[in-house]
Parts: C-alpha cells; sequence; structure tokens
C-alpha cells in the first residue's frame, strides 16, 4: 500500500498544531515540508523556525523537500531542525552524490528529485545511494497545479530500473495527486503520495486518506 505524505503547504498555518493532530488521528504516514528560496524555484514558503514547530507537533516522520540553490549548505541544519527525510534536486547542484553523502552522515534518510522536464538518467550514478526518489508531478513551486501525464513514462522507467536491480528505495510522487490521478500514478510504481490542494481541501481528513489509498 502507498504511503501518504500530506504537504503542509496547503494545511492552515494558523492552526498547525491542530491539523497535525487531526493528519496522526487520520493515520497518514508521514508530513510533507515545502522549502522554497525563491530562486530554484519562482516562490518563497516555510523554513528552519516552522520545521522546529512543526517537529514540536508531531511525532509523524517530516520529509523535508528542498526546492532551494546550493542544498549543500543547509542540510545539517535542516538535519539538526528536525527533518526525518530530505531529498535534494539534481537540477540544483553539481555535486549531487556529495550531498547524498551529507543526508546520510546526517543520520536521515535520503531522497533524490527531479522535475518534470529531468530524464531519469541525469540520477541514475546515485540510484543505489538513496532510500526515495521523488519524480515531480507538476513544476515546482506552487501548489494547486495540474498533473503532467507525461511524468508517467519516467515512473515506469524507474521502476524497471527498481526491479532490474533488485534496489528498494521508494518511489515518491509530488503534483496534482487527487483521487483521478492516484491510481495511474500507482500503476506506474509510485510507493509514496504527496497530496497537498487536494488533501486538505477535505473536512475530514479520513476521506481524503480513503480517497487515495483506494
Ligand atoms: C510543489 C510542492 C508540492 C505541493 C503539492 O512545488 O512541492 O509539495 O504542495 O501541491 P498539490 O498536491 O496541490 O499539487
Ligand atoms: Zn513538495
Amino acid at each position: 500500500m502507498a504511503k501518504i505524505f500530506p504537504s503542509l503547504l496547503s494545511a492552515d498555518f494558523l492552526n498547525l498544531n491542530e491539523e497535525l493532530s487531526n493528519l496522526e488521528a487520520a493515520g497518514v504516514d508521514g508530513v510533507h515540508f515545502d522549502v522554497m528560496d525563491g530562486q530554484f524555484v519562482p516562490n518563497i514558503s516555510i523554513g528552519i523556525p516552522v520545521l522546529e514547530a512543526v517537529r514540536r507537533g508531531t511525532s509523524l516522520p517530516i520529509d523535508v523537500h528542498l526546492m532551494i540553490e546550493s542544498p549543500e549548505k543547509y542540510i545539517e541544519l535542516f538535519a539538526e531542525s528536525g527533518a526525518d527525510m530530505i531529498s535534494v534536486h539534481v537540477e540544483a547542484t553539481p555535486h549531487i552524490h556529495r550531498v547524498i553523502q551529507q543526508i546520510k552522515n546526517a543520520k536521515k534518510k535520503a531522497g533524490v528529485v527531479i522535475n518534470p522536464g529531468t530524464p531519469v538518467e541525469t540520477i541514475l550514478p546515485v540510484i543505489d545511494m538513496v532510500d526515495y526518489v521523488l519524480v515531480m508531478t507538476v513544476n515546482p513551486g506552487f501548489g494547486g497545479q495540474a498533473f503532467i501525464e507525461s511524468t508517467l513514462t519516467k515512473l515506469k522507467q524507474l521502476s524497471s530500473v527498481k526491479s532490474a536491480n533488485n534496489l528498494t528505495f521508494d518511489i515518491e510522487v509530488d503534483g496534482g495527486i487527487n483521487d483521478k490521478t492516484v491510481e495511474k500514478v500507482i500503476e506506474n510504481g509510485a510507493t509514496m503520495l504527496v497530496a497537498g490542494s487536494y488533501f486538505f481541501g477535505h473536512q475530514n481528513y479520513d476521506d481524503a486518506v480513503k480517497q487515495l489509498r483506494g
């Protein structure tokens, strides 16, 4: 069964503590925490102080998605501030191998991310180092965008690489995941679902979990 990680970007920031309790009660597998720097992506979101607050508010695993340039400068800081899992974009650094080592040295789960326009081949040299691969199913920067269908081919390709090499990394998808797109991403190998606007659009988070679990 695919794991569900609601993206806090669409949560009610004025009531984060309550949001976190409701997520725990609904049985989600963790929370997804989007960091944007206004450079790598054309938007600015949340960072260290909010991560520390979320850490105090939940024991759920926190999956930090770094949409920032020069991620190597900030790995230790995010690790110390409450992240359990940290993912970095292959497009954001010329030193992806070193950054993944940094995450592992900090004893956190390491993920590598590819944008919709980035081929799977770019991450093959580090594929056996990571705990998860995040395939962006929208262009990063904003919640509420439409799912990009061409990413399904990349999911399929990644699943073949995974089984051909007996690897166990999770395949995470992020962007435009809802009751209409969930089935096709799972069919093509997704094992971790990030959902923002769709998930938090529900009054009752049990319903959101039920819809995504099918
Ligand atoms: C977008 C972020 C996503 C975002 C997804 O750049 O990485 O995590 O919150 O939002 P939805 O699920 O609304 O597409
Ligand atoms: Zn994200």
